[in-house]
């Protein structure tokens, strides 16, 4: 009781039970945007991997459905995507409705207790029902063989318009690979990407890969999504990406990309430690044209570890993703969907606050901050530290901010609440470098009773981070040493639960 209480988020997706980790196999059809993910009902660890499954009608509010795929013993449910055939190119339409086909690797505990080799294979599902039910393929599984990789897995498919293809692309351990497909039931290699390119600190996972519109242009570049554990930016699980060009066969690193990617080692779409395995939605409503995200709100450091017992894990808020070039600079923003903003019931706005070193901005519960956006802008920033704070009365406390000395952003929840589960969880102060000294800086952070996710300079910096506190933050301030210019603040009140 006291857990689901204290850590049940208001508006983050957990499952009512058990264990979850991966978002897999999203897509939007017939009115509502689906939610797969890596799930064991029975306990709250890792264990026999079936498909969890959760519907929304507006990528906020999520309704949990009944488990979608179940593993056959010793034969576990990867991770994978789903797409909706429109044409029928795999012919598995039963009635009416478009068939939708999951491609998710199948991984088999006995040949893996064997210390076998070619322990993953790639199979699919499908559904005729608009994604409630779904089949194995049996008479076809699986779908692509293992070819002799330990590591071969998390299928992510998506059709290639100008090339009229389907495009399969795959983790094989420390690369990633393409295959293509006219009917997603026969698959041909096509090429590989990565084996010396960006961070290698662990095992490549949970790829994806689509084609985005260059924001502002006609230019359409091609992001690898490649997600690896460990190695992340702050340690542990991490979510790298790449842009690029793909030829229908080769996908090939975009030279200024390559230049960012020469200079910061590995380009990440979020810096903090709690965002993993993420991926993106396919046949989003092509009028609207959005490429959205999620991801797993946590880091496999100590996600079996977390101080929840019926359930764990929660997801990421889902976002948005665009590719931004400014000079020879590509960069993927996300931001929160736009959604988010229909659960807003209050606002209150403050256009300046200007000639102070500290300034309260949520204080005496006020605002209830677990479920809450808080957005300001600085102006004329000095080479020094602009810190928030969040805290309550039991001297619990969350840090994060903008070091302006040496360049960077950070969260350090040390004192935020229980850590001594595991020794990875507060051990660091996670950062997030930036280009150099900034003059200015747009923070939007969106809050949960056990999250906290920083959307900088209107999502050129995302960070994401987990929490576990006695008694929820009532306060919110900033300071720094040297007097402030803050425009814009907007404390926003949100109300996922009551509000329908
Ligand atoms: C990533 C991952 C995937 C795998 C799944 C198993 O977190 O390791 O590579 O398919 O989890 O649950």
């Amino acid at each position: 009781a006291i857990e689901e209480k204290m850590y049940r988020p208001n508006f983050h997706f957990t499952p009512k039970k058990g264990w979850m980790n991966d978002p897999n196999g999203m897509f939007y059809a017939n009115g509502y945007y689906h939610l797969f993910y890596q799930y064991y009902p029975d306990k709250s660890v890792w264990g026999p991997m079936h498909w969890g499954h959760a519907t929304s009608r507006d990528l906020i509010k999520w309704d949990e459905q009944p488990i979608a795929i179940y593993p056959d013993k010793d034969k576990y449910i990867f991770s994978g995507s789903a797409v909706v055939d429109v044409n029928n190119t795999s012919g598995l339409q039963i009635g009416n409705n478009a068939p939708i086909i999951a491609i998710y690797t199948l991984h088999d505990m006995t040949k893996e207790r064997e210390g076998k080799i070619d322990v993953e294979r790639q199979d699919i599902a499908y559904s005729n029902d608009n994604g409630f039910t779904w089949q194995k393929f049996e008479e076809g599984n699986p779908v692509v063989k293992n070819p002799g990789i330990r590591d071969f897995r998390d299928p992510k498919v998506t059709w290639d318009e100008t090339h009229k293809q389907w495009i399969m692309v795959l983790a094989a351990q420390d690369r990633a690979q393409f295959y293509k497909s006219a009917n997603l039931k026969n698959w041909e290699f096509l090429s590989e990407f990565g084996k010396d390119i960006g961070a290698h600190g662990g095992v490549w996972e949970c790829p994806d890969f689509f084609p985005i519109k260059v924001e502002g242009t006609k230019e359409t570049k091609w992001i690898l999504i490649q997600n690896l554990n460990p190695g992340g930016p702050n340690g542990g699980s991490g979510v790298q990406y790449f842009v690029g060009d793909f030829d229908g066969k080769t996908f090939k690193l975009d030279p200024d990309f390559a230049k960012r990617v020469d200079k910061e080692k590995a380009v990440w779409a979020d810096y903090g430690k709690d965002n993993y395995a993420g991926v993106t939605w396919n046949n989003v409503p092509s009028a609207d044209g959005r490429r959205l995200f999620i991801g797993w709100m946590s880091n496999w450091e100590y996600a079996q570890q977390v101080p929840t017992n019926s359930w764990r894990s929660s997801t990421t808020i889902a976002r948005e993703l665009k590719l931004v070039k400014k000079g020879n600079y590509y960069n993927l923003i996300s931001n929160p969907v736009r959604e988010l903003d229909y659960y807003i019931t209050e606002t209150n706005r403050t256009k300046t606050l200007k000639g102070k070193e500290n300034y309260t901005l949520v204080e005496n519960e006020k605002v209830d901050l677990t479920q809450a956006i808080v957005s300001l802008e600085f102006k004329n920033l000095k080479q020094e530290n602009y810190t928030f704070e969040l805290s309550n009365s039991d001297g619990e406390s969350l840090k994060f901010g903008l070091n302006n000395k040496e360049n960077y952003l950070f969260v350090d929840r040390s004192k935020a609440g229980k850590n001594d589960f595991s020794d990875k969880f507060a051990a660091t102060t996670s950062k997030a470098f930036l280009d150099g000294n900034q003059k200015e800086a747009v923070f939007k952070i969106i809050l949960d009773k056990t999250s906290i996710e920083i959307f900088y300079n209107n999502g050129e910096k995302v960070m994401t981070e987990i929490f576990f506190l006695e008694k929820p933050f009532t306060a919110l301030s900033v300071s720094s040493k040297e007097k402030m210019e803050i425009n814009n603040v907007l404390i926003q009140k949100l109300d996922v639960l009551k509000k329908s």
